[in-house]
């Protein structure tokens, strides 16, 4: 059995026939299978991940007492939860925790290549006191959510901070605009590498679907994409 380090990056997509312990993919209860392609990342893989994320970040901030956590609502509640859990089994800081939430408009699951509208800073953090700073966000697909979440620290005074991302999409056809922005974020810590489609599951959601999922599932876009008009 590979140990935490050799799921880094590794994506699980069954139809690539790339290794995924065997029994850990459940079922789709069938009430789902309308809106479900199929299980993308098991719960087992997620877990071994967040075990292997939370050994990272405790090393790289051995010797601080307290370290924030600041999480990007909605997305990454759960991954968060299980994150500072972690950290706390395995010997790292304490961690606080603080809570943003981005509105991005114009969001549709139709992938256009173009830098999607304007984004709005809906939930404050408040005042973060610690000087160590962990942004925890769900997926970064085009960069724009934390793109704006590090505008509005600088704003705020805070110029340094890590970014933590459980998926990295790996955007198909990416515009210039979208490349440069995203290859400004710089994550130090990124749970998977996932192809270009709309997933959800583990906190993460297809129009309110599925956040209650312990896995990540490739949902069917056809489903969710809006009407044509
Ligand atoms: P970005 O601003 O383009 O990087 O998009 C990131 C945000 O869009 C994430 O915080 C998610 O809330 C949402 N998002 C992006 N891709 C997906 C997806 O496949 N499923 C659900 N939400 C997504
Ligand atoms: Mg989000």
């Amino acid at each position: 059995m590979p140990g935490s380090s050799d799921y880094r990056k590794t994506v699980f997509v069954p139809e690539t026939g790339l290794p995924v312990p065997p029994g850990e993919i459940e079922p789709i209860p069938a009430s789902m299978q309308d809106r479900i392609e199929h299980v993308l990342i098991p719960a087992g893989c997620l877990q071994r991940r967040v075990r292997g994320l939370a050994e990272q970040m405790g090393e790289d901030l051995r010797g601080r007492k307290r370290v924030a956590f600041l999480v990007v609502l909605k997305g990454p509640f759960m991954f968060a939860a299980d994150l500072g859990r972690a950290v706390y089994r395995f010997g790292g800081p304490e961690i606080a925790f603080y809570f943003i939430r981005v509105s991005t408009y114009g969001r549709s699951i139709e992938r256009d290549g173009r830098v999607r509208g304007k984004t709005k800073i809906l939930l404050q953090p408040g005042e973060i006191r610690e000087e160590d700073l962990v942004i925890i966000e769900d997926i970064v697909d085009q960069g724009s959510t934390l793109s704006a979440v590090r505008r509005h620290l600088a704003e705020t005074g805070r110029t340094s901070a890590r970014f933590c991302a459980l998926l990295d999409k790996r955007l198909e056809a990416p515009c210039e605009a979208v490349r440069k922005q995203r290859e400004e974020l710089r994550l130090d810590y990124v749970g998977f590498e996932i192809p270009d489609r709309w997933v959800a599951g583990y906190g993460i959601d297809a129009g309110e679907d599925f956040r209650f999922l312990p896995f990540i599932v490739v949902v069917r876009e056809d489903y969710y994409r809006p009407a044509s008009p």
